[in-house]
């Protein structure tokens, strides 16, 4: 089974990513042949800085190898390094009926949000169908909010093969059953776009800061405090042990146990749940050959793949 997934770079990651994305996607890697990629061409839908995208991909790549995705077992490539996917997006143009995309709640989102109507964002889940079929991926792991775009796939791919012939398999897409949603600082969805998070990879005085910002009710010291809803029992439920959860919550409902302790003991759990992500990324980062040289082979493999359905494609339509 063939199993495909694409993120998009986008800054730095907080660990409402790594408990509702990054997580998943390393577990995936052992379940079928694993194809993970850098989403670079879909990143230019919304012009990013080009500056910025460089950077923001080298990141991403840095961020999936540190959390646990593993070059031995997932290939892990920058979908820039094949343009074929691109061709394919040409072909397909010309079987995706305009009202399918029409309909795409993402467009219509991004252009409420301000952004620019222009036509990559338009066209995006036609190159979308395009990383997913060209690999002839079977199941494609994604969240909630990419459903429709595994629809519009579907539809595209069923186009084209009636029109052409069988040529490419039709993805499932694997979305997760429950991923609670990660708690901010500030007790919202923890988000970038709230400045509300707490880093992975942050200083541990700027992860302790965050954690001190916490909001809590104002009880006392010596009062009982209700543990079903406070955002540092949640945050550490993350991170702790049902044990240690059931003793975290046993002090709130005894009294005499602050928010201050509270937030102390959930600092110490997370930096040392992040500990040995944190020093492999160290690592990698004093070795960036290493982390091009995965993407190289990566890319390699993916080609290869693409290669072969690009072959098929081609003939079917009359290109060659
Ligand atoms: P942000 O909201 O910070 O901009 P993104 O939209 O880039 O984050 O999200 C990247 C991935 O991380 C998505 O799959 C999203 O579902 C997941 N994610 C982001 N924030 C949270 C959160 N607070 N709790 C759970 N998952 C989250
Ligand atoms: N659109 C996806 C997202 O925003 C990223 C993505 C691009 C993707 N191409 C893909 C995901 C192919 C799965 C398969 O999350």
């Amino acid at each position: 089974m063939r199993i495909l997934t694409g993120i998009q770079p986008s800054g730095t990651p907080h660990i409402g990513n790594y408990f509702g994305a990054m997580r998943q996607v390393c577990n995936i890697q052992d379940k079928g042949e694993t194809f993970i990629f850098l989403a670079d061409y879909h990143s230019l839908t919304t012009s990013p800085d080009p500056e910025q995208l460089r950077k923001n991909v080298l990141e991403l790549a840095l961020n999936y190898l540190a959390c646990g995705v593993d070059p031995q077992k997932a290939i892990l490539f920058r979908q820039s390094d094949v343009p074929q996917v691109c061709e394919l997006t040409w072909i397909l143009n010309n079987v995706t009926p305009v009202g399918l995309l029409e309909r795409a709640h993402s467009y219509k989102d991004k252009i409420a949000k301000g952004f620019a109507p222009n036509n990559g964002l338009f066209s995006y889940p036609v190159l979308m169908a395009s990383d997913i079929l060209i690999y002839q991926s079977n199941l494609v792991p994604v969240g909630r909010d990419q459903k429709q775009h595994l629809e519009i796939t579907r539809d595209i791919a069923i186009k084209f093969n009636n029109q052409y012939g069988e040529i490419f398999t039709i993805p499932d897409e694997l979305i997760p059953e429950e991923v609670a949603i990660v708690p901010g600082t500030d007790g919202q969805k923890m988000s970038k776009s709230y400045n509300n998070t707490i880093p992975i990879f942050g200083r541990e005085k700027e992860i302790r800061k965050a954690i001190m910002n916490v909001v809590t009710d104002c009880k006392s010291l010596e009062e009982p405090k209700d543990p079903e809803h406070c955002n540092v029992v949640a945050l550490y439920k993350l991170v702790a042990t049902p044990e240690e959860l059931e003793e975290m919550k046993a002090r709130y409902r005894a009294g005499n146990y602050g928010y201050g302790h509270a937030k102390m003991a959930l600092f110490e759990k997370l930096w040392a749940y992040f500990e040995p992500m944190r020093a492999r990324r160290a690592e990698l980062e004093q070795n960036l050959d290493y982390v091009w040289e995965v993407l190289r082979k990566g890319a390699e493999r993916a080609t290869e793949e693409a290669e072969k359905t690009m072959t098929r494609v081609r003939r079917a339509v009359g290109l060659r």
